[in-house]
């Protein structure tokens, strides 16, 4: 079933408790580019994105909104799948846990397991963090309440459920990743997966009863309240898109090549995918390639702060082959990376403008001025042999960094390679040849900058769609597997060619800034700096954003100490609303229960309640924290209970 010339890449599938950001670009674009690069060379490529939309927190983020968690679902995968389209994602298939043909083979997967003897019934009791939709000891817990991934407060649960015997694959999950050194890239964070696994594995409960918003157990099971563990159904996604339990006509795509993942999630990925997967007696992926985090401007990104960058209104500003390629180019795979419109801003005027942008221009200048934009490839290698030889060992190597994830070195390689055409000319003065009459050596020094130009073409067509296109139909060729062998593979010149001028591809960006009045007017550029205006603003809230936030004066009327927490209160705070509220404050280590009787807070009214340690909270007080503790922030004279603070 298997075919050595398979190449199956999946993207993480994404929530749809919220719209796309950064990151789940960053998965995608990597993705894309990896499929693109497989096609060019040959390979028999499948690309799968999708959505993840079972799950208790797409229940409560639909519940929020006042929507069926369906409505909510349908609603924010759309808009996935609409900015995939938007960004040219070349999927083969883009899954929804929703669909009902993955539900089925979910269900017929569960079922195998079953009757593999993996999966048996217990009673689970233990903490759970919604947002990571990830189970919890209390000893994992950060100050025993909090989420150790991501710092959010867990609930306790106690419920009836299934459990696979994750623990019984220990021992084959340590070989598998010992006898296959590159299952999980890069290398560094399989030793963080070796060391986790080594330190012993427990099963892994995969069913839940407290609430309905997930797949059924099969039928056979004959228990209608339990719905699968929402990372169960999430990780089957990778088969049941190929038709696993239902029509396996695509199951000869399997197995996955790269499965590409964030390092949040990685664990599930190298852990309970392979279990699972072993368990089916299907064969394991090839890589699990896990990649950082970004940021913005050096600080983490987050609703609240307001500085989650959209990658929309970047590729809208500033073009979408730049944002990818500033994506691939600036951090090196598997690390943490910023994001800063000055960073991307010298990638466009360095790396696309100078680099690359000003070689075609001297293409097509030097072409027209004196060869009538005519370009003969027949004596490159007598005057060039030298340089000819120095880019096919560079583009030789170049090929093996992708499939090990260097992308960023992969593209290095190729600049260096540009550098090789832009040094060429300087070095041999095509226009004093021109003028010594030398016009064969002229003509050979211009086709070898086209030659490199188009073998670079090649390479980076699948970062730079867009604008290869447009390099491609300047120079005359044409970018597919017939042309990758013959130029790359083989190491083969272009021959004839006739150069047609097109406008310069990434303008200077400062130019925008800077420019004579005649420049000005070309609109693209203008709309530029309006955007990127903005995205630095975006800090900011208006008055109105403001005024959300309902701020009211409170009396803490009774205060006491929640048992095990090592920070909490609990208060129940007036706000002259006919029924005290409860609020669990996180400033035990500051303030004795006692003192705060009688006092006055502030207090946000119009928090979503939570839940802390299993009790409700139903507001906030208002504090600050410097390095002398924390305090809360009061009216300086009594006021009103209930008075509004604006
Ligand atoms: N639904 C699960 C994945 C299931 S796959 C069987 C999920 N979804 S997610 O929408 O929360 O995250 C998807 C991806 O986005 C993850 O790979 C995560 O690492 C990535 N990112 C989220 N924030 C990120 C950054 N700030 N930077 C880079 N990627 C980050 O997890």
């Amino acid at each position: 079933m298997q075919n050595n010339n398979n190449l199956y890449i999946t993207t993480p599938i994404y929530y749809v408790n919220d719209v796309a950001h950064i990151g789940h670009a960053y998965t995608t674009i990597i993705a894309d580019m990896l499929a693109r690069y497989g096609r060019l060379i040959g390979k028999d490529t499948y690309f799968l994105t999708g959505t993840d939309e079972h799950g208790q927190k797409i229940a409560h983020s639909a519940e929020a909104r006042g929507k069926t968690p369906k409505e909510y679902a349908d609603e924010v995968s759309g808009k996935f799948k609409t900015l995939w389209d938007d960004f040219d994602i070349t999927y083969d298939k883009f899954i929804r846990t929703t669909d009902e043909a993955h539900k089925k083979g979910v269900q017929n997967a569960f079922e195998k397991m079953h009757k593999k003897g993996d999966i048996y019934k217990g009673s689970y009791e233990g903490f759970y963090c919604v947002s990571c939709e990830t189970f919890f000891t209390q000893k994992q817990l950060v100050d025993e309440e909090f989420c150790p991934d991501c710092g959010k407060p867990t609930s306790i649960v106690k419920e009836e459920s299934y459990f696979f015997k994750l623990s019984a694959y220990e021992d084959k999950l340590l070989d598998w990743y010992k006898n296959n050194p590159d299952c999980i890239l890069p290398r560094s964070k399989k030793n963080e997966i070796v060391n986790f696994v080594e330190g012993g594995l427990r099963d892994l409960s995969i069913s839940r009863t407290s609430f309905d918003w997930g797949v059924k157990l099969p039928a056979s099971m004959n228990e209608p309240k339990h719905v699968m563990y929402v990372w169960l159904d999430a990780l089957m996604n990778y088969i049941t898109a190929l038709g696993y339990g239902d029509d396996e006509k695509d199951m000869n795509q399997w197995p996955a090549g790269f499965h590409l993942v964030g390092k949040d999630i990685l664990r599930f990925h190298a852990i309970y995918w392979p279990a699972f997967l072993m368990s089916l007696d299907l064969p394991l992926p090839t890589h699990i390639a896990a990649h950082g985090w970004w940021t913005r401007d050096g600080s983490k990104m987050s609703k609240s702060k307001g500085n989650v960058v959209d990658p929309k209104e970047i590729a809208d500003a500033y073009g979408l082959d730049a944002f990818r390629y500033f994506m691939l180019r600036e951090v090196p795979f598997g690390q943490d990376g910023d994001f800063s419109q000055k960073a991307l801003v010298d990638r466009i005027n360095s790396d696309l403008g100078n680099d690359l942008g000003n070689l075609l221009n001297r293409i097509i200048g030097m072409s027209g001025k004196y060869f009538d934009f005519k370009i003969d490839s027949s004596n490159v290698e007598k005057f060039h042999q030298k340089e000819l030889d120095e880019v096919n060992v560079i583009l030789e190597g170049a090929e093996k960094l992708i499939f090990n994830m260097q992308i960023n070195k992969y593209l290095e390689e190729l600049w260096k390679v540009l550098t090789i055409a832009n040094k060429a000319i300087g070095d041999y003065e095509p226009w004093v040849k021109m003028k010594e009459g030398k016009t064969e050596e002229a003509m050979a020094l211009v086709a070898l900058i086209t030659n490199i130009m188009a073998k670079v073409s090649l390479l980076l067509d699948s970062v730079l769609p867009e604008k290869i296109s447009k390099i491609a139909s300047s120079l005359g060729i044409s970018i597919n597997t017939e042309t990758y062998i013959k130029l790359i593979k083989n190491k083969e010149l272009i021959g004839n060619t006739t150069i047609t001028k097109i406008d310069p591809l990434f303008p200077r960006i400062e130019e925008i800034l800077l420019d004579t009045p005649e420049v000005k007017e070309e609109k693209p550029k203008e709309k530029k700096v309006e955007i990127k205006k903005e995205v630095e603003d975006d800090n900011l809230i208006t008055i109105d954003q403001f005024f959300e936030t309902s701020l009211k004066i409170g009396t803490i009327v009774e205060a006491e100490e929640v048992p095990k927490s090592k920070k909490l209160l609990k208060l129940q705070v007036d706000l002259g609303e006919g029924k005290n509220r409860q609020i669990l404050a996180g400033i035990k280590e500051f303030y004795s229960a006692v003192d705060l009787v009688g006092t006055q807070a502030c207090v946000v009214a119009n928090l979503k309640p939570a839940k802390l340690m299993g009790m409700i909270s139903e507001g906030m007080l208002l504090a600050s924290k410097d390095e002398d503790g924390l305090c809360l922030i009061r009216p300086e004279k009594p006021k009103k209970i209930g008075t509004k603070i604006s």
